[in-house]
């Protein structure tokens, strides 16, 4: 069993906090995913975990056995970076089994592992080629296979597509969550990209500022944020956030005039003239005729549509509520010109009000 748990990790620079006592702990063959933006800590909690970067403070296991003091090579993990270098002089086959070698494997055990590794990465083809003969595509799978081969207990990865154009990237993610069904290993991966955490994690574990915000299933996050920054991280476009103030027990009031209902699962939780932020996903603000037809309390409003972007099966069409500019979705979308004013709707049920001072959600 490979669990690998996080309790207290702390990682100084100098003087400099970069993570700050995170806990965390990591089931067997699950697919977890570090995501959040530039600088917040991620590729520092990687390689701590990999043995790469010294723990400050707190502690790591892999299997059951602390590590904190133990080299990389002992720790059984295998990791793949962003700038992975593969040898440029050496087939295929031989930058496969290159760390095999340099461990003094025996030949025959080499070949097993190399095909193996070929077999499911579908290298069979290329195995003469050398590096300069391979699209990008086919170099980030070389590289996933050089991993896979010392059949670690842990992989780690550290934003391992963003060399890859955009076409190509969602390939590779495909690849990679094949890879993971078949192997089964545990999977620590890095990314800043939220679709690709959203669409490889079994949990996501969202950082700022060298802490973790929240860790969840990707619908969790997406669903039950806990807060502002949570909300418009996770989804495209990101949660469109209102301005507006509780008024009584049962109505926000958006600055602007527009009132609404205060949302069931904050009801009882707010107070009478508190500032909120009132938090709704494009997809549950839709023009009359072009939504999908839900259950639930919802609210007319008349927008006026500054901006669209077509994407085929929907539109994306930008308006404004109470100063804040927001984005509603358009299914079956009919072309839509700048400044025609459309009935929408609001459905009620599905949005979130967030404490303007501290970003947290109130929900019950
Ligand atoms: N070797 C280092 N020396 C000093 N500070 C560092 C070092 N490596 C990282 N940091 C700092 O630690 C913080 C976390 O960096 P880290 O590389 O973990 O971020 P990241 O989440 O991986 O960001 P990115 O998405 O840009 O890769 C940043 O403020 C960074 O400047
Ligand atoms: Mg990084």
């Amino acid at each position: 069993m490979t669990e690998v748990t996080l309790s207290n990790v702390v990682k100084y620079y100098g003087k400099h906090r970069a993570v700050h006592g995170i806990n965390l702990a990591i089931n067997d063959g699950e697919f977890v995913v570090l995501v959040g933006p530039s600088g917040c800590g991620k590729s520092t909690t990687l390689r701590m975990i990999a043995g790469l970067e010294d723990i400050s403070d707190g502690e790591v296991t892999i299997a059951g056995r602390v590590v904190n003091d133990l080299p990389p090579r002992e720790r059984n993990i295998s990791m793949v970076f962003q700038n992975y270098a593969l040898y440029p002089h050496m087939t295929v086959r031989e930058n496969l089994g290159f760390s095999l070698v340099i461990a003094k494997a025996d030949e025959a055990a080499i070949a097993k592992a190399v095909d193996e590794a070929a077999e499911i990465l579908g290298l069979n083809e290329l195995m003469d080629r050398k590096p300069a003969e391979l699209s990008g595509g086919q170099r980030q799978r070389v590289a996933m296979g050089r991993a896979i081969v010392r059949h670690p207990d842990v992989f780690l990865f550290d934003e391992p597509l963003s060399n890859l154009d955009a076409k190509l990237r969602t390939q590779m993610r495909v690849e990679i969550k094949k890879l993971h069904q078949r192997v089964g290993n545990t999977i620590i991966y890095v990314t800043h990209d939220q679709v690709e955490a959203m669409t490889l994690a079994d949990r996501i574990v969202l950082m700022q500022d060298g802490h973790i915000v929240q860790v969840g299933t990707p619908l969790e996050l997406f669903n039950k944020p806990n807060n502002t920054f949570v909300a418009t991280f996770i989804g495209s476009p990101p949660m469109n956030l209102v301005d507006g103030k509780v008024v009584g027990a049962e109505t926000i009031e958006l600055y602007g005039g527009l009132s609404v209902p205060v949302p069931a699962a904050a009801r009882g939780l707010i107070s009478d003239g508190q500032h909120v932020k009132f938090g709704f996903r494009a997809d549950n603000l839709m023009p009359v005729g072009h939504s999908v037809q839900e259950e639930g309390e919802k609210a007319d409003l008349e927008l006026k549509v500054t901006l669209t972007e077509p994407l085929g099966t929907e539109t994306v069409l930008f308006t404004e509520i109470a100063g804040n500019e927001v984005q509603a979705k358009m299914l079956n979308p009919r072309p839509v010109r700048p400044g025609e004013v459309l009935k929408f709707q609001l459905m009620l049920d599905k949005c979130h009000v967030f404490d303007a001072a501290s970003a947290e959600a109130i929900r019950g």
